[in-house]
């Protein structure tokens, strides 16, 4: 991807182009299954709100950052490392990424398949086929998932050997705008469903009380997800961006993308569990809790197309779970380049067999995964959760004071004639030297029990 020819390192064809892809990889399943089942599964408007300021202080910062180490050294995550410092240690940061990169592709290909599936649950069921709708919706029919995932992967690797930073582009520049639409559209409809309001109510109204250690880690680990940072993905995409760009624009505009659309995906859910629970659909715990597991939006969306008339139901249904396949797509398409560049570039292998070798190995773990899906709850923790906020706070460190923000911003000044008398300059140091990575590293330490140890020792 983003080659000129399938051997090299290549360029992105043009500025819209890295923008278009950058944000592809950003808007994915994280907006639209993983987002909204948080929200629901951690009390609603306080979730959003933690979210936002951890998008804003914690993940845009880290977004530049990976994006300055990858124009530098135009290298993948780990030869990125090794360019920039001659310590043995940190090319493992980039290491790490390359594992998280693997794994999270490992159910994310599953979850894609399942998205794909819902395409055709939406024909059959209105062309009157119910038990064949029925299969399509089945999330845990091991042969099922196995096949969809493997289309998935098939997909994956076969736009990464093309060299295709067009195909993103195109595919980019079409799915965003209608996939805005489409929520924007199924947005004022469930307005009017009942049970809306309070659906509104309980996504838009923070209850403050609500805001808790363990809220807080998981919207700190929902942003480094559906930023697609931590991991070194924007450090790839960042190896192939000119000089001649903005990277804090390019990045704010990537920002504001993601969580633009992951709040629309909100403003839909949230409402449609309401109007899906008035339809019979179960969406409380026996606790009284909202119940959030892994497949809510299979359960909550379909109820919510269903309960519109053929035409529309067939034109928004299959419309959507197009839509959200495509995002899928360009989001796997940078999960997988994350590895493939690794072992382009370190062990000089040609990109057609790296890519193959490499989607086939993950694909392997997909099929296990697709057999049961209860380890995607697992694997998202260790390697999502835990593993891209670990990956960014190591990332803050290394170039807060490895690699310096002084050369940081040496690099940044390309494409930047202004960034001398900004406020960016002035502001972001301080992020990426303290707020961000000290922040990570509460809720870490927070997360495994280390803060609450050591207040009872004292
Ligand atoms: N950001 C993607 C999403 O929201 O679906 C997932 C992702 C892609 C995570 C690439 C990490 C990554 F490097």
């Amino acid at each position: 991807m983003a080659q000129t020819d399938t051997t090299d390192r290549g360029n992105w064809n043009s500025r819209i182009g890295f923008v278009l892809a950058a944000a592809g990889s950003a808007v994915g399943l994280g907006n639209i299954w993983r987002f909204p089942t948080e929200v629901a599964s951690n009390g609603g408007g306080a979730f959003l709100l933690i979210y936002l300021i951890c998008c804003f202080a914690i993940g845009f910062p880290v977004m530049v950052a990976e994006l300055s180490i990858g124009r530098k050294t135009e290298r993948n995550p780990v030869g990125a490392f090794k360019a920039l410092s001659s310590n043995k240690f940190y090319p493992l940061i980039g290491f790490w990424g390359v594992l998280c990169g693997v794994m999270i592709l490992s159910f994310y290909t599953v979850v894609a398949g399942w998205t794909f599936s819902y395409v055709f649950e939406e024909i059959f069921f209105f062309a009157g086929l119910d038990s064949w709708a029925t299969y399509f919706a089945e999330v845990s029919n091991g042969v099922k998932n196995g096949i969809f995932s493997t289309i998935f992967m098939g997909a994956t690797v076969s736009i990464i050997l093309g060299g295709v930073s067009d195909g993103i582009e195109r595919a980019t520049k079409f799915m965003m705008p209608v996939l805005i639409g489409i929520l924007m559209i199924m947005i004022g409809y469930v307005a009017f469903q009942p049970g809306a309001a309070t659906g509104f109510a309980e996504y838009l109204k923070p209850d403050f009380s609500q805001i808790s250690a363990p809220l807080i880690f998981s919207a700190m680990g929902q942003a480094f997800f559906s930023l697609s940072l931590g991991m070194g993905a924007l450090i790839t995409y960042g190896s192939y961006l000119s000089k001649k760009e903005n990277v804090p624009e390019a990045a704010a505009f990537v920002t504001l993308a993601d969580v633009g659309i992951a709040f629309l995906a909100g403003l839909l859910i949230m409402p449609a569990m309401y109007m899906a629970e008035s339809f019979g659909v179960n969406i409380f715990s026996e606790s009284g809790e909202l119940l959030a597991s892994s497949d809510l939006i299979f359960q909550v969306l379909p109820a919510l197309f269903h309960s519109l008339n053929t035409t529309a139901g067939i034109i928004f249904g299959v419309s959507f779970f197009l839509l959200l396949s495509m995002a899928a797509l360009t989001s796997t398409i940078s999960l997988l380049e994350v590895p493939t560049s690794y072992v382009i570039d370190e062990y000089n292998v040609k990109r057609k067999k790296a890519a193959i070798t490499i989607g086939a190995g993950i694909l392997i773990i997909s099929l296990i995964i697709s057999f049961d899906i209860s380890l995607i709850g697992s694997i998202d923790f260790i390697f999502s959760k835990v593993g891209l906020p670990l990956g960014g706070f190591l990332i803050c460190y290394f170039l807060g004071y490895v690699w310096t923000v002084k050369n940081a911003l040496e690099e940044l000044e390309h494409g930047y004639p202004g960034l001398d008398s900004s406020i960016f300059k002035a502001v972001w140091p301080i992020f990426i030297k303290f707020l961000a990575p000290l922040a990570i590293l509460y809720n870490l330490l927070e997360a495994i029990g280390f803060i609450s140890y050591i207040e009872q020792l004292f």
